[in-house]
């Protein structure tokens, strides 16, 4: 946890060689005595936050390779037998379910790029009140209807700028026509339509209202989100920092003041919300994990692909549900474990707007 960026220039892509990151290290020890499960309300942590929302990767790949997101040389990817089978993660998701989560987000790498993940959006739909997916939309055209048919509610879709030359650099070979043409399905098709940009100095800066355009054009939320230090740091650079306060002014310079917008969907995500002050039917979100965290309401913990739970983004911490029931763990010694995570829950992550204090995980691995 929390090492320094391991003295790496980060104007270095191409030559720098990430560390592996070890596979969870905790078990639970004998002796945990897990609080006794609630009857009247979710699942508390140890900082007494309500679990709500669980984030489940179902890939560590993707087809894309966003610079921000994935170094240079890729990572050592999860072997296909170490991968929860979607048996398995129904089982861990009924578990969740019963301990008061009601949202459930599938996640990547590309969540898209796993075979078959309609028929797991058909397994777990049933089961949550919520199913949603975070994708880099460019499997969407054809995916979009799939998805809604199977129970999927919504899509949060990564889109960092509407210039095809810049998109394609940025994602490594990515189409931006095909993601619009993804975009359009997913609304097409019922889906709720959400946009994530990360927000990077020299990279799109100077697209934030372009952005915003977009995204009220077609009536769908955006969301510009602080790059936050993951990868031991190696991916961060403090000059390419696009702070919220940065982006606020930018916002507020082509489209006149903000105010806080009506609704209060903090219970829901990290996000807060702005609205145009000449026009309240604006919306922006700004996701600042950097420069005004929001960690004090986290809600959420986060399964990796490989059956790891990792109760908080910015900590390595981690414990593999996978090897308990491939152990023959019962239900309840899942459901110890989620305790034993969420009793280590820590207050918050310790990012540095340097890039110290990054977890060595890979943001690919978990999914955001
Ligand atoms: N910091 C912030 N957001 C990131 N994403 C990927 N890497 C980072 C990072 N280091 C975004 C993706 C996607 C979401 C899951 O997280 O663009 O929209
Ligand atoms: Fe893939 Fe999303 Fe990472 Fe880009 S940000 S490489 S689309 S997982």
């Amino acid at each position: 946890m929390g090492s320094a960026p391991s003295g790496s220039d980060p104007g270095a892509r191409g030559r720098l060689r990430l560390p592996v990151v070890a596979g969870p290290a905790l078990a639970v020890p004998a002796d945990f005595a897990p609080p006794a499960p609630r009857t009247d309300g979710p699942t508390l942590d140890a900082q007494h936050r309500p679990l709500r929302y669980l984030r489940v990767s179902v890939t560590d790949r993707c087809n894309f390779a966003c610079t921000y997101c994935v170094p240079d040389d890729g990572i050592a990817h999860q072997a296909r037998a170490d991968l929860l089978s979607f048996e398995e993660i129904e089982r861990v998701v009924a578990v969740f379910a019963a301990l008061g989560v009601e949202r459930v987000r599938l996640t990547g790498g590309e969540p898209t790029v796993r075979a078959h993940v309609v028929d797991l959006v058909a397994r777990l739909a049933p089961r949550v009140r919520e199913l949603v997916m975070t994708t880099n939309g460019h499997r969407l055209p054809e995916l979009a209807g799939p998805l809604v048919a199977a129970g999927l509610r919504g899509v949060n879709v990564s889109l960092d700028t509407l210039d095809a030359e810049r998109f394609a650099r940025l994602t490594s070979g990515g189409d931006l026509a095909t993601v619009i043409a993804g975009i359009d399905a997913a609304r097409a098709a019922g889906l709720e339509v959400k946009l994530n940009a990360v927000a990077l100095a020299g990279e799109n800066d100077d697209e934030l209202a372009a952005l915003c355009r977009f995204a009220w054009e077609r009536g769908v939320t955006l969301r510009f989100i602080e790059h936050m230090p993951l990868s031991s740091g190696a991916l961060y650079q403090a000059t390419r920092e696009l702070s919220a306060a940065t982006i606020r002014a930018a916002l507020t310079a082509a489209f006149g003041p903000l105010v806080p917008a009506d609704r209060d969907r903090r219970a829901v995500g990290p996000s807060r919300y702005w609205a145009l002050a000449a026009d309240p039917r604006r919306e922006v979100g700004i996701i600042s994990a950097m420069t005004e965290h929001f960690c004090d309401d986290c809600n959420r913990v986060r399964l990796t692909a490989d059956g790891a739970l990792h109760a908080c983004l910015g900590h390595d911490d981690a414990i593999s549900l996978r090897d308990l029931l491939r152990q023959g763990g019962s239900d309840d010694d899942v459901r110890r474990a989620i305790a034993y995570a969420l009793a280590g829950k820590r207050p918050g992550h310790e990012f540095q707007r340097t890039g110290a204090g990054a977890p060595g995980k890979h943001m690919i691995a978990i999914g955001g």
